[in-house]
């Protein structure tokens, strides 16, 4: 699934040291998540690592020789810092630091360097006492100063035997820290750090310790919204019931099961800047669920007697204390679509009403078509998967939070 690190450009340049290896793992972890991976190896990566296997994971074609002659025709140093959005040197030796901080430019990686206009970030590792020692802390504060961000080395064994600062920050760390940066770079997005809850997935409600009524609701439309409002910036809270869908990257999911769950978790996340109902909540809950399990017994049939469940959407679009600034619910039907969307605009006090016809294979399809249904009236978008339709509703969020 798409994230924050979707069609993001990442120029790295492998220094040589044995962590290079690892790149390897990044380099395949950074294109599941959707990112354009370029690489440039430099002679002491090389004696690490492959260009081949570089090549295979990144799909893209690896540079080594500044004076290869098609590299250089195309004037391979700039144009490589130009059509990327970012250059990450990992791992980044004391010799490579030594160099960034002086200005040499002796080598297709260094060339690059100096030429770029880009954000450059570096994950140094080596021996601890070179780490410490005062030239590379210095050369250090130097590139800190020149603002190229520092991913820290970890503490622990080292490659040449000793223990000590020094080690490459873990594939999850540098992950993390490419996500920081890209989400630092949404700085004007009317939806950075917007608080926002989104509600997926069915609920579940109790007839006795194993069985239960629920729906055939995915979460797969929730899930996309959340990840397409946190690729913005947001910080986001998923409230799900039981799917079997992967968290998206960077949102805090909480997993509940039934609606009556579902409306504390829903109402603990308050106060929120926008609430996202697009849970399928089971209309009728069993009265009083059985705490043993119901045995079958010949010729008597047990009898379940349903209450209604609590509203969500409506109880957080007429919230005495903590009403959000926008409150959109999705309304599921198989006919007269638009109408009685428009109804439960009214009824339920949201905002925004996504009307979807899902008598064909919208529940746990991958597409969706939609209608807007708000105060003003009606938008139809077209036929699209869930993921573009989360996309489109994220854009007319932010429109909303300008
Ligand atoms: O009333 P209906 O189920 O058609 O309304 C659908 C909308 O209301 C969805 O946004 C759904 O998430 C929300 N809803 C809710 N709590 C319920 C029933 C529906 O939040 N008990």
């Amino acid at each position: 699934m798409a994230d924050l690190l979707n069609h993001k450009k990442i120029l790295i340049i492998i220094g040589g040291g044995i962590a290079a290896y690892k790149c390897l793992d990044l380099i395949r972890r950074l294109k599941e998540r959707g990112a354009n991976v370029q690489a440039i190896l430099t002679k002491g990566g090389a004696e690490f690592i492959t260009p081949l296997s570089i090549s295979s994971l990144s799909e893209n074609k690896v540079y080594q020789d500044l004076f290869s002659l098609t590299d250089e025709a195309e004037m391979g140093h700039i144009r490589l810092s130009r059509e990327n959005d970012l250059i990450l040197v990992a791992p980044a030796t004391a010799d490579l630091m030594a160099k960034m901080a002086m200005g040499i430019a002796d080598n297709l990686a260094t060339t690059t360097l100096l030429a770029a206009n880009k954000p450059v970030m570096i994950a140094p590792t080596m021996n601890s006492q070179m780490w410490a020692n005062p030239a590379t802390q210095q050369n250090l504060k130097t590139l800190q100063q020149r603002n190229i961000l520092v991913i820290p080395p970890a503490d622990g064994d080292l490659a040449c035997g000793e223990v000590g600062t020094g080690r490459l920050a873990d594939v999850d760390d540098i992950i993390s820290n490419l996500e920081d940066f890209f989400l630092s770079q949404l700085q004007n997005n009317p939806l950075k750090n917007k608080k926002i809850t989104v509600t997926a997935g069915p609920t579940l409600e109790a007839i006795d310790p194993v069985r239960y009524i629920a729906n055939h609701s995915s979460g797969k439309q929730g899930y996309a919204i959340a990840q397409a409002l946190r690729e913005r910036g947001a910080i986001v809270t998923l409230i799900s019931g039981p799917t079997h869908l992967p968290t998206p990257h960077g949102v805090m999911r909480i997993t509940v099961k039934s609606a009556q769950e579902m409306l504390k978790a829903t109402e603990k996340t308050l106060p929120a800047d926008g609430v996202i109902c697009v849970a399928a909540v089971t209309d009728w809950k069993i009265e009083n669920p059985s705490t043993q399990k119901i045995k079958k017994q010949k010729g008597s049939l047990p009898q379940l007697k349903l209450s209604e469940n609590p509203d969500i959407l409506k109880t957080i679009s007429t919230h005495k204390k903590y009403r959000p600034a926008l409150v959109v619910g999705f309304a599921a039907e198989t006919d007269h679509l638009i109408e009685y969307a428009q109804n439960k605009l009214t009824k339920k006090g949201c905002d925004w009403i996504i009307a979807n016809d899902i008598s064909g294979d919208i529940m746990g399809g991958d597409e969706n078509q939609v209608h807007l249904v708000t105060k003003e009236g009606v938008e139809h978008w077209p036929l699209q998967s869930k993921l573009d339709v989360a996309r489109q509703l994220t854009k007319q969020i932010e429109e909303y939070f300008k």
